[in-house]
């Protein structure tokens, strides 16, 4: 079985693409809406949540973890990642293996605010790639649109031009930094010069899952079992919009309680 979490429905936009790739696996998600957005947090918070969510995947026996939260993954490079069982995979790592194979040189990046205050996207692209330039932007008003499914209005449109409008015009290509963000798709297709390719780090998150998973041989069942730290119905029916599955194994669990305190090694 493999495990992913995120602060909320951005996940889906990663189960969606693992599911693609492997239709067999059992897929476990974890969606921290008791704590959405997760990308106005500070680092520290971000840390003990990061942990407790990978403690309780641990739990539940899963192989391996494909986080499926860019703000997660941005802390983790920045202070190291908590100790786990299962193998991490990591979407930033994703994301600089689809930037290297594309030779792409001239990256824009749109994350959260805690993504971009990390500076992780920036270190990671620049030391896999040789001579990229990356240009970093905070779109902290496109994770409340998503999670209120505000996403075809105008305001929508309107938050992801904003956003866009902070980046140089003669990029290679932009990433999606939050998996929240391809849920908005066509706002950001819009927004963007016809030339600059779009890049969603979860394509490649699911091309290394496979391998992981073809690796082990386990006979599964194609299960997904996605779970909620907040409202459980409205959760069930953006499972059942995003997903497109009919009555989805949907369940809630009380907010996890983070155990992890780092006084010292979290500062700034
Ligand atoms: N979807 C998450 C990410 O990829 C977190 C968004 C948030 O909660 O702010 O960064």
């Amino acid at each position: 079985m493999i495990g992913l979490f995120d602060s909320g429905l951005g996940g889906l936009t990663v189960v969606r693409r693992l599911r693609e790739r492997l239709p067999d696996a059992d897929l476990l998600f974890f969606a921290d809406q008791a704590n959405v957005p997760y990308g106005d947090r500070d680092p520290e918070e971000l840390y003990r949540l990061l942990s407790a969510n990978l403690a309780w995947l641990d739990a539940q026996g899963v192989a391996a973890i494909a986080i499926a939260c860019n703000t997660s993954c941005a802390i983790a490079e920045r202070y190291g990642w908590p100790s786990t069982r299962a193998h991490v995979l990591d979407l930033i790592d994703s994301a600089a293996t689809i930037v290297q194979r594309a030779r792409h040189r001239r990256i824009g990046v749109i994350a959260t605010a805690a993504t971009v205050a990390a500076g992780s996207y920036g270190r990671t692209l620049r030391s896999a790639v040789a001579g990229a330039e990356v240009w970093e932007i905070a779109a902290p008003a496109l994770v409340p649109l998503v999670e209120s499914g505000d996403v075809a209005s105008a305001r929508a449109r309107d938050a992801v031009a904003a956003a866009c409008a902070e980046l140089p015009r003669d990029l290679d290509a932009v990433i999606y930094g939050c998996t929240h963000y391809p849920l908005l798709e066509a706002h950001f297709r819009e927004a963007l010069p016809r030339e600059v390719a779009l890049i969603d780090p979860a394509v490649m998150h699911a091309e290394r899952a496979a391998s992981l998973h073809d690796d082990g041989e386990r006979k599964e069942s194609g299960v997904t079992r996605y779970v909620t730290s907040g409202d459980l119905e409205r959760f069930r029916s953006n499972v059942e919009r995003i997903m497109g599955e009919l009555r989805p194994r949907a369940e809630r669990i009380a907010p996890l309680e983070p155990t992890v305190v780092f006084p010292e090694t979290i500062e700034g």
